[in-house]
Parts: structure tokens; C-alpha cells; sequence
């Protein structure tokens, strides 16, 4: 996401995705079992990069299977917990992986406020009592052109928006990310924190919309944005907040992290849309993790059928 020049450009970021994912499980994994020969063998790389799947954690009960979802093959845990953005930890694919484990997510609670009667901070078992969880297979896209398929566990988002009985002055739903420099590595000079996300309402309410808690059934790692991450599929990566700690009901469109950072190159709505460039790359084709070969990127992210009818109307071109 960060602007970068040829010399900041990784090696893991031109290196195919996969050979660079098995050296860092084999990095990682050689690290953790055999650092004194590693560091003789392999260098200091071993510990300055020593990417660490996530361990496994509580399974969640009760899991439904739902209609929803991509029937693709979902990627590997290994692959989805250590290769993220999470910039509070750091801006390296890898580094959040290494980084996030320390941060607390238990006890939660998230504030409510805004446009809607039920204002007030709503722990996160309030928050899940009674409430129905499910698999969502979704493909995950983000805007530096890689993608994912994600089996998430979560709930839709409009469960929790219709507790919090919006006003009819709410026009969109803010976001916000938990942000504690003790617990979070974080670079902090990358981009503003605490990081912030915005929907409109009719995004928010969409039933493809969640709110995440799990990953294959268990207990969503912190890399992935334990306890709570909104996953909405049809739209680029960087609308997918962690770690949601505030959710505010607003008249006017929110200010998103990265609009506010670079506005000529990320937008509000964020729609994946292969005929709207990126200014400086391609967005009509993407390379999926543990593949290849790069594959062409569907309108919506493929989802279109279902969310096209959000935008009638819209120059989609203007507000990418
Ligand atoms: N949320 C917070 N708080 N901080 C971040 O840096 N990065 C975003 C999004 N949510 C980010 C964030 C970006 S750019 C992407 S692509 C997705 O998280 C990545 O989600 P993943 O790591 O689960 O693949």
C-alpha cells in the first residue's frame, strides 16, 4: 500500500509468492527448532524474517454452513496467517505474523456511537450471545493485486447494526481500529492511526457483509484482526478493518485511512474493478497466493450478481 520507490521494493514482493511462502515456512520452522545452526546456516535472515503461522487456536461451536461463498479452494492457514497487511505491526507481509501475537484481545468491548440509539460500549459477548456464526468461503482481493480465498467464520454485520437501532440521520458507518503503541509494534510513522474504515449504510446492511471472528473454524489469529474484522468481499482489501474497537453511525462519508493518505490512489468505495487501474499498476489481473500464473480480476470480485444493483447509477470510475 505504501508508496514505494524500485529501492524499497522487498525481495518478497518479486519473488514468486510461493517460493518466497515456502522459504519463509522453512525459514520460520528452522528458526523455531534449530536457531543456533539456522543462524549459521541461513544468516541473520532467519531472524529478521521468521515468518510464524499462527498458532491454533479454541474451535468455535456451532459453526453453520452457509450458501455464501466462493467454491474455490480456500488457501492454507499457513498462507492466510502469514501473509497480511496490519500496518500497527508493521509494514512487511511477514511482520504481523511475528508481531501481533502479544496483543490483547480478551477482555473487548466495542464502542457504539453516533446516529443510533443504543450508544454506549458493548462487550464482545454481548455482542455474540445468541448469535448464530457462520462459514463464509470468500475470495479476498486486495489492491496490490494479490488475492486470497478465506475461510472465515463470522456473522452478518447487520445483526449488530440492527441492535444498535440506527437514527435516520445515519447515512454510512465508521470504523475504527484498536490502536495501543505498548502493544503493537507498530511503525507508527507508515500511515495515521488508529487505522479507519467506512461503509454506507446499504453496504454495511448487504448480507455478503460480516463481521469475522474465526478463520477454518477456529478463533481468529491477531494477524488476521482478532477479535472482530469486517470482511466485505466485493471490495479491495483495505476496507477490511481489524481489530474493530468503535463503530459510529455518521450523516457524512468518513474519511478512510488510505483515502486520507493518498486520495489520488485509493478511494472510498473501493469496489474491485478490473477497468479502473491503480495509478501505478494493473488492476485486470491478480496473482493468487500459491499460484503461478496470474488470473484475470472479476468485476466485484466476482460477487456482482449479487451487489451491482448497490451502485445503479454510478460513475464507477469517479468513485473508485
Ligand atoms: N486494518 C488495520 N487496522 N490496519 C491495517 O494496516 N490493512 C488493510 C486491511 N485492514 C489494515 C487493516 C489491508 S491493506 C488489507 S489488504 C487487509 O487488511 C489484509 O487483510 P489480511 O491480512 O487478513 O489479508
Amino acid at each position: 500500500m505504501l508508496i514505494k520507490r524500485p529501492a524499497d521494493i522487498r525481495s518478497s514482493e518479486i519473488t514468486d509468492k510461493q517460493v518466497y511462502l515456502n522459504r519463509r515456512e522453512f525459514i520460520g520452522a528452522s528458526a523455531a527448532t534449530t536457531a543456533a545452526v539456522a543462524a549459521g546456516v541461513l544468516g541473520t535472515e532467519a531472524f529478521v524474517h521468521a515468518a510464524t503461522p499462527a498458532p491454533h487456536g479454541r474451535k468455535l461451536e456451532n459453526v453453520k454452513k452457509t450458501p455464501f461463498g466462493a467454491d474455490e479452494k480456500p488457501n492454507k492457514w499457513e498462507e492466510i496467517t502469514t501473509y497480511n497487511n496490519y500496518y500497527e505491526f508493521g509494514i512487511d507481509k511477514d511482520s504481523p505474523s511475528m508481531f501481533a501475537r502479544n496483543l490483547k484481545t480478551d477482555p473487548w468491548t466495542v464502542a457504539i456511537d453516533g446516529e443510533c440509539t443504543k450508544k454506549g460500549n458493548m462487550p464482545l459477548e454481548d455482542i455474540l450471545k445468541g448469535q448464530a456464526l457462520e462459514e463464509r468461503i470468500y475470495r479476498h482481493r486486495c489492491v496490490e493485486a494479490w488475492s486470497m480465498v478465506i475461510p472465515w467464520v463470522g456473522f452478518p454485520l447487520a445483526d449488530l447494526i440492527k441492535k444498535c437501532e440506527p437514527t435516520s440521520k445515519a447515512k454510512f458507518v465508521e470504523f475504527t481500529t484498536f490502536f495501543d503503541p505498548k502493544q503493537m509494534s507498530a511503525r507508527t510513522s507508515a500511515i495515521r492511526y488508529p487505522y479507519v474504515e467506512g461503509l454506507r449504510l446499504d453496504e454495511a446492511m448487504h448480507p455478503l457483509t460480516i463481521l469475522a471472528v474465526g478463520l477454518y473454524g477456529e478463533v481468529i489469529p491477531n494477524q488476521d484482526g482478532a477479535p472482530l474484522r469486517l470482511v466485505v468481499p466485493w471490495k479491495y482489501g483495505f476496507k477490511h478493518i481489524k481489530s474493530i474497537t468503535k463503530i459510529r453511525f455518521v450523516e457524512k462519508q468518513p474519511l478512510n485511512t488510505w483515502q486520507d493518505q493518498a486520495s489520488n490512489e485509493y478511494g472510498f468505495y473501493a469496489n474491485v474493478n478490473p477497468s479502473v487501474d491503480h495509478p501505478r499498476w494493473t488492476q485486470a489481473t491478480e496473482r493468487r497466493i500459491g499460484e503461478f500464473l496470474r488470473r484475470k480480476t472479476l468485476m466485484f470480485n466476482g460477487y456482482g450478481d449479487q451487489v451491482a444493483g448497490l451502485y445503479a447509477g454510478m460513475d464507477l470510475k469517479r468513485n473508485y
